[in-house]
């Protein structure tokens, strides 16, 4: 059995740290592993990152977190991922990592992620260069994100998210803005790759459960969705 806490959009500032680390004796108690689906800080400031990055390094269990949009708005992600990685936090972007829990291997492959849209209401590598370069760079990141989880060699899968890669985790949010929450061409990567559950972020009024099209699960786990600072998943 591995006990996996997950969370996102926790848009931490340097006030705002204590409403998550509040938790942190408790979740070592409940979780072997804590996922952290991006938007980590709120404006992708060092110091937001750094409030944060001190917090986790208290935690005995593994940390593996990937990045937000939120993260990336101060063009310092460089930098905000060598704070986490100085505070012993794992940061994937098109990568994975494999850790033993309980005597079980455990993959994980993570992302960013990116918009794009869901089929019949999507964007498309067609007409001009800023439309195909956007389209462009969610194709580009899913594939590389399928190459990251098809090679994983571990008894659990996991693919870990900002942006989801389906609709139905986003039913709450206005339709209008689903090419901005999501794309489906990262469903078409994880119903490739089979990795046993996905976690993302990012749709703050979406909901909970869903899952691709082939059946796999998915788990928006934003804070303002599961409302709390951390949900825990059961693999078993
Ligand atoms: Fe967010
Ligand atoms: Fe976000």
């Amino acid at each position: 059995m591995i006990r996996i806490a997950a969370c996102g959009d926790l848009h931490i500032d340097q006030y705002s740290c204590y409403r998550f680390a509040r938790h942190f004796p408790e979740l070592a108690t409940q979780a072997d592993l804590l996922l952290l689906a991006g938007d980590l800080t709120q404006r992708g400031h060092p110091d937001e990152m750094k409030t944060l990055a001190k917090e986790l390094k208290k935690l005995v269990i593994p940390v593996i977190a990937v990045l937000g949009n939120h993260d990336y708005h101060s063009k310092q992600v460089e930098q905000l991922t060598r704070i986490l990685e100085d505070h012993g936090v794992i940061v994937l972007e098109n990568s994975s990592t494999t850790i033993m829990l309980n005597g079980k291997s455990v993959g994980i492959s993570g992302t960013k992620g990116f918009g794009g849209g869901f089929r019949g209401a999507c964007g498309s590598q067609f007409g001009e260069d800023e439309m195909k370069r956007f389209m462009e760079c969610s194709k580009q990141n899913a594939l590389d994100f399928q190459a990251s989880l098809a090679n994983l060699d571990a008894e659990y899968k996991i693919a870990l998210m900002h942006y989801s890669p389906i609709k139905e985790t986003l039913e709450g949010e206005k339709k209008e803005i689903y090419p901005f929450l999501g794309c489906y061409y990262f469903a078409e990567a994880i119903d490739f790759a089979r990795p046993t559950i996905v976690f993302h972020g990012h749709a703050h009024y979406g909901k909970e459960k869903g899952a691709t099209p082939l059946g796999i699960p998915v788990r928006n786990v934003a804070q303002p969705v599961i409302k709390h600072a951390y949900n825990v998943y059961i693999l078993s």
